[in-house]
């Protein structure tokens, strides 16, 4: 890619204005930010470019309520939507974002039609199936953010516990973005050393259990909506490794094919993320129990996804 990348971020409500802060921060290219609220993608846009000198990137920083400031982007994250609140699934957003993920999508697709779209909306790994079906982008061009996350936090306990740096921790969560997410003990590692040679069978369960919990935990904390800067996190990471064409191994949502005996379904997977998006999706060896746990995670999917009007 010659010249910066166009990065457009739809939504710039928490989620989506971390995303642009860690973006420029990281100057992986210039950004426009898009809400349907008046003024907040320009006040926060300007905002954030103002932090430029001080910060030292060198990004232009737009916000818009029109479209066609996003013509041509290279990667467009989607964060519209509603977020959760105390009591609510993420499921329980179905409805309504797909909707919103929809209408959004079809706006990209008509000015960005060579795009790689990263969506955030929950519930996950449906919206993500909502933008493939609307946008009808190649596999490889559209995938979801929730396996960065998930691990992220299967991590952050796991150094907390054993007494290490987040650095050093390796780990691998699959599955769907829910409460049956699948986080993989046999690929956890710290600087190569199995976890359970570190940490006892209870103490890795009950990280496990707070990892698989641990969306709600932030809304639990903050009432009024869910986590950002973690997830703001997760989803620059996979814009650097796209306008990077770094090919970082990452779990995201991405197509399954007959990959891990699936297909037609959007679930979180190790994937070779660089410039052409998912560019390869990496199948590893689980135990039966792990395939187990995977399959019931992609069943839920499925049955979120069958709910979509067609
Ligand atoms: P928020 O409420 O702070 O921001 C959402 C923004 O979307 C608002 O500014 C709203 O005006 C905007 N919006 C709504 N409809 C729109 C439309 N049609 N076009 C453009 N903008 C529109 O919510 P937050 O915290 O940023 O979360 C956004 C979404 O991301 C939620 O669905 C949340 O559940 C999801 N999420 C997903 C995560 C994941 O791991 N995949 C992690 C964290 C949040
Ligand atoms: C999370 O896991 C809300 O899905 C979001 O924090």
């Amino acid at each position: 890619m010659l010249g910066r990348a166009k990065i457009t971020i739809v939504g710039a409500g928490n989620v989506g204005a971390t995303t642009a802060h860690w973006c420029a921060s990281k100057e992986l290219g210039d950004i426009v930010l898009v809400d349907i609220i008046e003024g907040v993608p320009q006040g926060k846009g300007l905002d954030l470019y103002e932090a430029s000198p001080v910060e030292g990137f060198d990004c232009k920083i737009v916000g818009s309520n029109d479209y066609a400031a996003t013509a041509n982007s290279d990667v467009v994250v989607i964060t519209a939507g509603l977020p959760r609140k105390p009591g609510m699934s993420r499921d329980d957003l179905l409805f309504k974002n797909a909707e919103i993920v929809g209408g959004v999508t079809r706006e990209i697709a008509k000015h960005s039609p060579s795009a790689i779209l990263l969506i955030v909306s929950n519930p996950l790994d449906a919206m993500v199936q909502v933008a493939y079906n609307v946008s009808r982008f190649p596999k490889n061009r559209v995938m979801g953010m929730a396996g960065i996350l998930d691990t992220a936090r299967y991590r952050a306990f796991l150094a907390e516990a054993i007494g290490v740096s987040v650095e050093d921790i390796q780990a691998l969560v699959l599955g769907g973005h829910g409460d049956d997410m699948v986080p993989l003990p046999s690929y956890t590692t710290v600087s190569g050393i199995p976890v359970t040679q570190l940490i006892d069978k209870k103490r890795l369960d009950e990280i496990i259990a707070r990892t698989r919990g641990g969306g709600s935990e932030i809304v639990n904390l903050l009432k009024t909506g869910s986590a950002f800067y973690a997830p703001g996190a997760a989803a620059c990471q996979m814009v650097e490794a796209i306008v990077r064409d770094k090919k970082r191994v990452l779990p995201c949502a991405a197509y399954l094919d007959g990959e891990y005996g699936e297909r037609g379904v959007f679930v979180g997977v190790p994937c070779v993320l660089g410039a052409k998006g998912v560019e390869r999706i990496i199948e590893v060896h689980m135990t039966l129990e792990e395939k187990e746990m995977l399959r019931v995670s992609v069943q839920h999917v499925r049955e979120n996804c069958a709910k979509l009007p067609k």
